[in-house]
This record gives C-alpha cells, sequence and structure tokens, in this order.
C-alpha cells in the first residue's frame, strides 16, 4: 500500500478510524497539532539488529528501528523524523544528523545518514513520527548508543600471558592446558567520571577490578569466530568499580575453542598458548584521561586454582591453589612472573562483538537423587541442558571429587559413549573439610544428569547439592506456541531446549561429543523456526560474517563455522547454507543489508557450484538426506540416506541460484540477473532429463520421498510434470503409512511442500504419529530436547549403538517452523510483515492452539479454539501493517468478523491493525480428511 502525506494535511481535518474490542471507533480533530494532541511516541527502539542502548556497538553507520504505540489513534506511519546528537541537549541544539521529515511508512533498517562514528563515540538518538491522518506523535524517549573499539590502532594494549606458555620455550600440552591468572595494579588520582574495559583473548578469559567479578553471568567470552581472521572484543562499563586510589585489574584466561582441540584430534589439543588483551580507559571528572592497557609491566601466574580446563574434557580445580584476594590490591604477587608480550597483528582483526555473549539465564534445581553404589551419588536436573552445574556438596580435605555428567541414563546406567572423546569429567580437590561450592568456569557441556562420587560419604545426598546453570548466547526466548494437545506442546519444549542448548555463540550441531561444531546444514534447516522462537536475528547476522570469512577464494565454504581443518570438503545442502540463510532472514526482518552483506559470498558460492558440474550434472559432494530412517544403504554409507547424491547436488545448485536471483532482484543488481536465469533454466532441464525417466520416477538409484521433494520445494519443473512428482511424493508416503522417511535434508521441505499443496491433513498426520519414525516417538521415549535421530534411544531397547547419537541436535526440530506457519498460520506476505498472512490450519487432533510472533512492526497474535466443527479465531495484527486472513476450510456462510456476519467472503483482506474475531464452520469434508 501506498501511504502520502503532505504537510497541509496536518492542518485539515484529522480522522483517524480504529478498532477497540471489536467496535470500530472514529475519531477527528481539526487544526493543527497541538502538543495535547499528538500522539504516543514509538516504542521499542533498536539499533542495528535488536540493541537497545548497546554500549560497545560494532556499526560505525547504525541502523533504526522502532515500532508505533500500540495505543495510537492512527494506524499507519506516513513519516518520520529521526535525531542524533552528542547528548541529550544537542537534540535541541545541535544534531549529528536531522534526516528532516521523511515521507515514508518504514520504521526499521533506516541507517545513520550523519559523517560515521569513530571508536568510542556516544550519542543519543530519537525518533517520531506521523500516522496516515497527519497527527504526529511525540518524541521518543532519548535512546543512547556507544561505539566498541573499532579498528586495530585503537588498541595500545598488547597481547600478554605467562612466560612458561611462549611456544619458543617448547610448552607441553599441559602447560598451555592449564589457566593463567593476570593482574596489574595502579592508581588513579583524580574524581572517575566514566571508565570502559576493552577486553577479549586468544582463547576465553573472566576479567575482574577490585576483587570484584566485572560480568559475572558471562561466560565463554570473547566467543568463537575465525581467529585468525578476526577475533571479537567485549566492551564494559565498569565505572562503579573503580575506585580514586589504588586499583586492580585482573583476568583469568584459559583455551578454550583457540586452542582446544576439534573432534578427536589430540595431536591439536592444547596447542597454542592462550593471550589476554585488555584495556582500561578512565575519563576523570577534570576532563583527563587514563590508560591502562595489558603490557609487560602485568603480573602472571600459573598457580592459581583452575589447574586444567577444556571444552570438551572438562576442569581440574585445586582449592590449596586458591589466591584470596589475587584480583584485589594488597595481594602480594611477588612470586608471579613478569607477563610476556605479543604484537598485535595487523591481519587479526579486533571488532567488536556483534551479538550479545553467552550468559548463565537460568538456575534448573535438581529434581531427584540416588545413590547407585556407595559413595556415588546421581542428580537427575530432569531437563536435558547445557551449561555447568553449581555443586554445594559436603567435601573432606585432600579428597577428590569426581564429578560426571550424562545426557541420559539406561536403566539407571550412566551413558557417555555418545560424547566420544570428550571426556567431559570435573575433578575439584578440596584441601578443607567442609562445603565446597564450586562451579566449572572454563567449560560446558550438554548434560541432564551428574554423577558425583568422592564426596564426604558421612554425608546423605541431597538434591540441594547441585543445581544446573543453563548457558546460551543471551537473547531473548519468545517462543509462545502452545496448543490443547500435551504432547504437541511438550515437543514444542523439547526444540525450544534445542535452541537454547545448541545457539552458543554458534549455531552448533550439539553440545555434547567431540564435535560441537557450526555445522552449515543443520544452520540452514533451523534458521527460521529459530526466528519465530527468539530473537536470533543478531545471533545469525554474525555467524554469517564467520562464514564469509571462511569462504575460499574459489567460492567453497568449509562444512562447519568456524573451520578448524578436520573434515575438509564442501557438501550440498550444507554450503547452501549461504543463499538460505540470508534469504531467509530477509524474509523475516526485512532488512536488506543481510542480503548486502553476503550477496558476494553467495555469488561466490554459485561459481564454486559450477566448478563441481560434470557434463549433465552436479558432482558436489554431500552428506545427502543425513540420518534418514530405513536406508537401502548400508554400513557408514547409510548415514547419508538414499536420495542420489548428484540429484540432492544439481537441485541445491538450482535452489541457490533462485535465491541468489532474489537477492539480486531485491538489491537491483540488474546485470546479474540475466545470466543468473540463464544458467538456472538450464539446471531446471538437467535435473529433469538427468535425474527422472519419462514417468518421473529416478533413472538410477532409490526412489525416495526426497527425490520428489527437492524439485516439488525448489520449484524445478513446469506446472505440469510438478504435478505428477507430487503424486509420487504421495504414494511414497502412503507406501510409508504416511511416515516420513526424511532426513536433514528432506524433512523441512515434507512438512513445506505438503503446506503449499494444500496437504496440511498431511503434515497434521505426521505431526502426531506415535510411531517411528516420528517426532512423538521421541517425546513418547522420554526425550526432553530434539534427538539427532529419529532413534536416538528407546525405553525398552535403550540407546542407538552408534557412537554418534546426540540427544541434542536441533535439526529436525525445523518443524516448530510449521506450528507458527501452519498451525497459528502466521507468514509474511511482504518481507519483514509489512504484510501479513493469517491462515491457519485446523485438525481434529486439536481443540486449540495460540501462539504470538514479534514481528519488526510489533507483536502478531493468533488463537483459536475450535469445538466440533465450530472455530473461533482471534487475530492481533500491529500497527503499520495489514493483514490477510485467509480460511478456506471455513464454511462462508456462518464467518462472523466482529460480530457481524459476512456473506459470501473466506477471504478478509486489506485488514488494518486491530483485534478482529472470526467465527466459522469447518466444512465437513475438510475436517473429516484430517
Ligand atoms: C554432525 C551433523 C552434521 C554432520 C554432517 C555430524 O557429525 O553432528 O549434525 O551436519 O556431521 O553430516
Amino acid at each position: 500500500m501506498t501511504l502520502s502525506f503532505t504537510r497541509a494535511a496536518a492542518l485539515a481535518v484529522a480522522c483517524s478510524v480504529s478498532l477497540v474490542g471489536g467496535t470500530l471507533l472514529a475519531s477527528c480533530s481539526s487544526g493543527g497539532a497541538s502538543k495535547a494532541d499528538q500522539q504516543p511516541a514509538p516504542v521499542v527502539l533498536e539499533v542495528g539488529e535488536g540493541f537497545s542502548n548497546p554500549i560497545g556497538y560494532y556499526e560505525s553507520t547504525p541502523r533504526f528501528s522502532w515500532q508505533l504505540a500500540s495505543d495510537g489513534a492512527g494506524h499507519y506511519q506516513s513519516a518520520y523524523q529521526i535525531q542524533v546528537a552528542a547528548s541529550a541537549e544537542g537534540l535541541d541544539r545541535e544534531t549529528l544528523w536531522d534526516s528532516g521529515k521523511v515521507v515514508s511508512a518504514q520504521t526499521s533498517w533506516i541507517r545513520y545518514g550523519g559523517a560515521p562514528f569513530d571508536s568510542r563515540q556516544q550519542a543519543v538518538w530519537r525518533v517520531r513520527t506521523w500516522d496516515e491522518n497527519g497527527q504526529m506523535s511525540r518524541w521518543s524517549e532519548v535512546q543512547s548508543i556507544e561505539l566498541g573499539l573499532l579498528s586495530n590502532d585503537d588498541w595500545q594494549g598488547q597481547w600478554i600471558g605467562h612466560p612458561d606458555t611462549e611456544l619458543s620455550q617448547q610448552p607441553s600440552v599441559q602447560v598451555l592446558a592449564t589457566p593463567q591468572y593476570l593482574r596489574t595494579e595502579f592508581a588513579l588520582e583524580s574524581a572517575i567520571k566514566k571508565a570502559r574495559l576493552y577486553i577479549t583473548a586468544k582463547g576465553l578469559f573472566k576479567p575482574f577490578i577490585n576483587g570484584q567479578q566485572v560480568a559475572p553471568d558471562d561466560v565463554m567470552t570473547p566467543g568463537w569466530t575465525p581467529y585468525d581472521e578476526r577475533i571479537e572484543t567485549l566492551t564494559y562499563d565498569v565505572t562503579s568499580l573503580l575506585k580514586t586510589g589504588d586499583n586492580v585489574l585482573a583476568a583469568s584466561l584459559a583455551g578454550g575453542w583457540y586452542s582446544g582441540r576439534v573432534a578427536d584430534l589430540m595431536a591439536l589439543d592444547h596447542q597454542l598458548p592462550p593471550r589476554l588483551l585488555a584495556q582500561l580507559e578512565v575519563t576523570f571528572s577534570n576532563g583527563e584521561r587514563q590508560i591502562i592497557g595489558s603490557d609487560a609491566s602485568w603480573k602472571a601466574s600459573q598457580q592459581g586454582p583452575i589447574q586444567f580446563a577444556s571444552t570438551y574434557d572438562g576442569e581440574r580445580y585445586e582449592q590449596r591453589l586458591e589466591m584470596a584476594g589475587w584480583s584485589d590490591s594488597n595481594f602480594d604477587d611477588s612470586d608471579w612472573q613478569q607477563a610476556v608480550v605479543e604484537p598485535i597483528l595487523p591481519t587479526i582483526k579486533l571488532a567488536p562483538k556483534r551479538h550479545a555473549p553467552i550468559r548463565i539465564t537460568q538456575a534448573i534445581p535438581a529434581i531427584e537423587v540416588w545413590q547407585p553404589s556407595e559413595g556415588v551419588a546421581v542428580f537427575d536436573l530432569g531437563q536435558n541442558m547445557v551449561g555447568v552445574p553449581r555443586l554445594q556438596i559436603p567435601v573432606r580435605a585432600d579428597q577428590q571429587v569426581t564429578i560426571r555428567y550424562a545426557e541420559a541414563l539406561h536403566k539407571g546406567e550412566f551413558y557417555t559413549d555418545n560424547y566420544r572423546s570428550a571426556k567431559v569429567t570435573d575433578h575439584y580437590i578440596p584441601s578443607v573439610t567442609g562445603t565446597a561450592d564450586y562451579t566449572p568456569t572454563f567449560t560446558y557441556r550438554g548434560f541432564r544428569y551428574v554423577e558425583i562420587s568422592g564426596f564426604d560419604a558421612s554425608q546423605k545426598p541431597s538434591q540441594e547439592w547441585v543445581t544446573g546453570l543453563v548457558q546460551h548466547s543471551d537473547f531473548e526466548i519468545r517462543a509462545s506456541f502452545e496448543s490443547s494437545h500435551s504432547k504437541l506442546n511438550k515437543l514444542a519444549d523439547n526444540i525450544v531446549w534445542g535452541l537454547r542448548g545448541n545457539f552458543y555463540d554458534i549455531p552448533l550441531d550439539c553440545p555434547q561429543r567431540d564435535e560441537r561444531l557450526g555445522w552449515t546444514g543443520d544452520a540452514q534447516v533451523f534458521v527460521t523456526p529459530s526466528m519465530y522462537m527468539a530473537d536470533v536475528y543478531g545471533f545469525w547476522s554474525a555467524w554469517l560474517q564467520s562464514v564469509r570469512e571462511e569462504q575460499g577464494d574459489d567460492g567453497k565454504i568449509p562444512l562447519y563455522i568456524p573451520f578448524v581443518e578436520w573434515i575438509n570438503f564442501a557438501s550440498s545442502g550444507w554450503g547452501d547454507a549461504v543463499t538460505i540463510i540470508p534469504w531467509q532472514l530477509y524474509q523475516l526482518t526485512g532488512d536488506d543489508t543481510i542480503l548486502r552483506d553476503n550477496y558476494a559470498m553467495m555469488k561466490g558460492w554459485l561459481d564454486y557450484h559450477q566448478s563441481q558440474m560434470k557434463d549433465d550434472r552436479s558432482t558436489m559432494m554431500t552428506f545427502g538426506d543425513w540420518l534418514q530412517p530405513y536406508p537401502v544403504a548400508e554400513g557408514k554409507k547409510a548415514n547419508r540416506g538414499d536420495t542420489e547424491f548428484d540429484l540432492i547436488s544439481t537441485a541445491f545448485y538450482a535452489h541457490s541460484l533462485q535465491l541468489t536471483i532474489n537477492a539480486a532482484e531485491v538489491l537491483g543488481y540488474q546485470q546479474d540477473i540475466a545470466p543468473m536465469k540463464q544458467t538456472l533454466s538450464k539446471l531446471k532441464g538437467l535435473v529433469r532429463n538427468t535425474f527422472y525417466d519419462q514417468e518421473l520416477k529416478p533413472k538410477t538409484g532409490v526412489e525416495t520421498q526426497t527425490s520428489y521433494l527437492l524439485p516439488l520445494a525448489f520449484d524445478l519443473f513446469n506446472p505440469a510434470v510438478q504435478e505428477v512428482a507430487f503424486a509420487h511424493l504421495l504414494e511414497q508416503l502412503a507406501k510409508a503409512d504416511n511416515h516420513l522417511r526424511t532426513g536433514f535434508l528432506g524433512t523441512p521441505l515434507l512438512i513445506q511442500v505438503l503446506h503449499e499443496r494444500g496437504r496440511d491433513d498431511l503434515v497434521y498426520d505426521l505431526l502426531f504419529k506415535e510411531s517411528y519414525p516420528s517426532w512423538f516417538y521421541s517425546v513418547n521415549n522420554g526425550a526432553t530436547t530434539t534427538w539427532e535421530r529419529w532413534n536416538s534411544y528407546t525405553l525398552k531397547d535403550g540407546f542407538n549403538p552408534q557412537g554418534m547419537n546426540s540427544l541434542n541436535h536441533y535439526a529436525y526440530g525445523t518443524v516448530s517452523r510449521y506450528f507458527y506457519e501452519g498451525i497459528l498460520g502466521i507468514q509474511p506476505l511482504q518481507p519483514g510483515f509489512k504484510e501479513i498472512l493469517i491462515a491457519p490450519k485446523f485438525g481434529q487432533q486439536l481443540d486449540q492452539a495460540s501462539g504470538d510472533y514479534q514481528t519488526p512492526h510489533g507483536d502478531v497474535a493468533v488463537s483459536w479454539q475450535r469445538t466440533g466443527r465450530a472455530v473461533e479465531l482471534s487475530v492481533t495484527v500491529p500497527k503499520n501493517t495489514q493483514a490477510t486472513i485467509e480460511l478456506p476450510q471455513l464454511q462462508r456462510t456462518s464467518l462472523q468478523v466482529n460480530g457481524e456476519a459476512v456473506v459470501n467472503e473466506n477471504q478478509l483482506q486489506g485488514l488494518k491493525p486491530g483485534t478482529y474475531r472470526v467465527v466459522g464452520q469447518l466444512q465437513p469434508e475438510q475436517f473429516l480428511s484430517n
């Protein structure tokens, strides 16, 4: 829709129409908008991908976003004005940028138009809007933004570390794996106005000032990026921790992802020396500044209590080595060594962290404890989770406490096979008899059960001894889908736990075994559902930067990002994450920055695809339809499923081409479009003729559900041929008694294709299946997360004997997209939900469903109840959007909107923001087919 606005309109009679409690209200006013008439100010003011009032921001030309207040009289924005200034007072006097009144309905991702911000720059901003009637809003509340250090030149500090870890000393693995403690003392002579700590590590750090933790909830910082390209830096406001007089800045430091191994590559484990980089900048009330950087004057020790730390293997803590007051003044560090320094290389970019760090977000109490044998206690947290425990346990001096973990038990037996080479064991060695209070610092893992041995056996184990500290990248989890079906709710909850645990600075395949890697294929099947469930735009767009950095000159995308040499080839369906993820993020946010930033990478990936073409097919390697159930193939090959590999690779090439064409169209890169379209049309012909015979059956290889899903989902055939493919798919489904036979690649496509072709009855059928393979199969067998395999565990037979058997893999959680887009029926009709489709699908398995999604414009909420064939639906459409409600299953004559009958209408189009209630009767045949 187009909205126009002229200044004159503001002075004319202005009317606004609003829908309140199902009643249309009209209010009119004449004359100019006086202060009293002003509409409520915009709300939810954010910069970039969802930051409010950030400190240490990463973009020198930030993007601004807001939402219209839900209680404003108008429904649409016709214009906006943004002002940016150095201080709140400056907003009225001297701005850094004033957009002026811009006639536009856009409320998100508006790029700052002033001179780019510098490192450390602080600014404030505000926005006001005009509605469709020319009514002006009040100015928003003033927001702040402060940048981090944008350039390597901003750093005066140097990388520092313990001298024993210098590679020239040929340190042992043990020395490199021993955490370091670093400290410096300094005096501040004047009254302190403001202080910022800029800090990072090659490895992991925990900062302290004057004996206090700078960020108690932040863990595993700075996170994981391609460390030889870019290391993220954190910015902390530490004004309140410092004092005039003597101060101490300190940090503990461990190897983390920087020096720990990948998989079972023991030769790579703890080969690199962890290093710390810190810069404390203090501004005094008198205007002077003082900078304390990490340098050779710092002191270093490896004689602290944490004697070993590894992300996979665990931690060793020795109480006798505790150094009371080590991060405070008046500590005797005379037996500490002088730190060694390494220069900051210009080739490794230091850049502000562009999404929230991992934090402890929740504490889970143990729900049960028992003693399987003398001196051993097992605690059940009731939930497979990711993080570490807090232990408060009775100990005896010098008696080692060993803490083991498991994601699951079978008949009481601890299951650790699926950790593979990851030891996932902590050791606590007390020096004093009493209660130990211990939380591991530089490690994490997926677990539900904690086994403790070596505690003071004279005490009876009690649930209070163990609490699970849940860690994940600190975004807001918004998942709100809820229904009348308890198993479906449990499944939804399990999927959210899979999201929580595996969004661990990067999107992990799993959080427990010796992988925990940013596998691209898993990421592409889960990106969209994750966006419906959590505020993860920043998380994804940050990871995509790492993906760009890891792309080869030939366009190759490694299998997991960040990449460390372990498995080194490219796979179709995995590398295609680089086209799928940006395109999906654009659909949900409407932010074309995500396409612009990644477009070159998308094109590069197409080049790589092209390089793998031989004659009539792509020969790109692929993991195939990974973990498809009932494979015909045997042995290790079975993991890759039966769908012809070259078909998968050629089809994904075509799909990536289509998405890159879409991106070029959005970005206006006209010259790229025609050649890409040509290649695409050629590829479509190749897919048809190379892989399918006259009857459209696979020429070679096995006929699978996925062999039809690929062309259907990627729109590779003309409509008539697609019909045939769909008929074949339905035959395949029927042959499997309407069970899925799909792995990682096929599963999301199966739901998509059935939904797009109006066979939601079959999606419901799949979703509510109890028998193997199905989602409820895992729920029925006690799952509290999503499993890697459809049959990772059964209550009867125990664990799948394969070592590769994660009980926390989000890939099959892809089905949760359907909760929002299918059952609730919320979909963007335009990128960023400027236009919204509400097309809920009803099934006899459900009496009720509800949920909402936070679009860039505000909340869209859907709730429906069904009693027999009678359906009652309520929908909230956010401001500045319009909606279409589509209910083909409802009998036309009985539709009601806001209490009034709407005859011959099952498409409610052009709905304005407001709340709607629709009542109708399901058509008998429609309902029975479910
Ligand atoms: C990971 C997967 C990944 C796969 C590649 C596995 O080990 O856990 O999720 O996508 O390898 O096929």
